[in-house]
């Protein structure tokens, strides 16, 4: 069976990461995000880290080719042979061209792109409550809070805060997203396979609306 390529599209803040996490697991795809990914490099401290860190720090996107490379070697990965649940790749019309291509060598596209919408009053809330663990389990400080304050449910591990997380920043960040990110609707839309969710919903809505939209797909 060819393999299977969802592409979580929203803002920053809008649930991608919380979402695909869950989908993944119940489809049995890999959940690929690619600021996971630059943060993991950022940890091991490898050169794609730092030079990631001085882009993502300043809520600028890091440069397409690094970022391409990066994805292809992800997706090369035997563990990615049924396919991925995207996170925050693609990012740009560059980046959504290169992701046709590769997936042509697999023999396959992408199947659904589900657009998480969210207005930008709500994602600056989202992401200054936000609190993440160094797995990358993502917490909110109101709407999905850890068993206990700054604690990962799952391995006790200390959660801490995204460094560009920080107001001014989450505010670059949406006005980045608007003009390289938002053209990539129209894009997927032209081609027939975005679908929109409303994500101001309750996580467990926003996830059951996906759930549907994947299974019509
Ligand atoms: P990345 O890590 O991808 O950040 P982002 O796109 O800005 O998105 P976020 O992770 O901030 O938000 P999310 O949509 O995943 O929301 P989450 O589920 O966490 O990228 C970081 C940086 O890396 C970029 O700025 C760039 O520098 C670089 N980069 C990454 N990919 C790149 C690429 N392809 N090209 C170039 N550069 C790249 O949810 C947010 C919060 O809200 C959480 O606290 C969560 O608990 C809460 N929440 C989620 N859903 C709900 C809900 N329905 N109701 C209430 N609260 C909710
Ligand atoms: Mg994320």
């Amino acid at each position: 069976m060819a393999p299977l390529y969802i592409v979580m599209l929203g803002p920053p803040g809008a649930g991608k990461g919380t979402q695909a996490k869950v989908l993944a697991q119940s489809m049995d795809l890999v959940h690929v995000s690619t600021g996971d990914l630059f943060r993991e490099n950022l940890k091991n401290e490898t050169e794609l880290g730092q030079l990631a860190q001085g882009f993502m720090n300043k809520g600028e996107l890091v440069p397409d080719d690094v970022t391409v490379r990066m994805v292809e070697e992800r997706l090369s990965r035997p563990d990615c042979d049924k396919g991925a649940v995207l996170d925050g790749f693609p990012r740009t019309p560059t980046q959504a061209d290169a992701l046709e291509v590769l997936l042509e060598n697999f023999g396959a596209g992408v199947k659904i792109v589900p657009y998480i919408k969210v207005p930008d009053e709500i994602l600056v809330e989202r992401l200054s409550g936000r609190w993440m663990s160094p797995s990358g389990r993502v917490y909110h400080a109101l709407y999905n809070p850890p068993k206990v304050k700054w604690i990962d449910d799952l391995d006790g591990s200390q959660l801490y805060q995204r460094e560009d997380d920080k107001p001014e920043t989450v505010r670059h960040r949406i006005e980045v997203y608007k003009e390289q990110t938002a053209p990539l609707i129209d894009y997927y839309q032209e081609k027939g396979i975005l679908v929109e969710i409303d994500g101001t919903q309750s996580i467990d809505d926003v996830a059951e609306d996906l759930r549907q939209v994947v299974e019509e797909a």
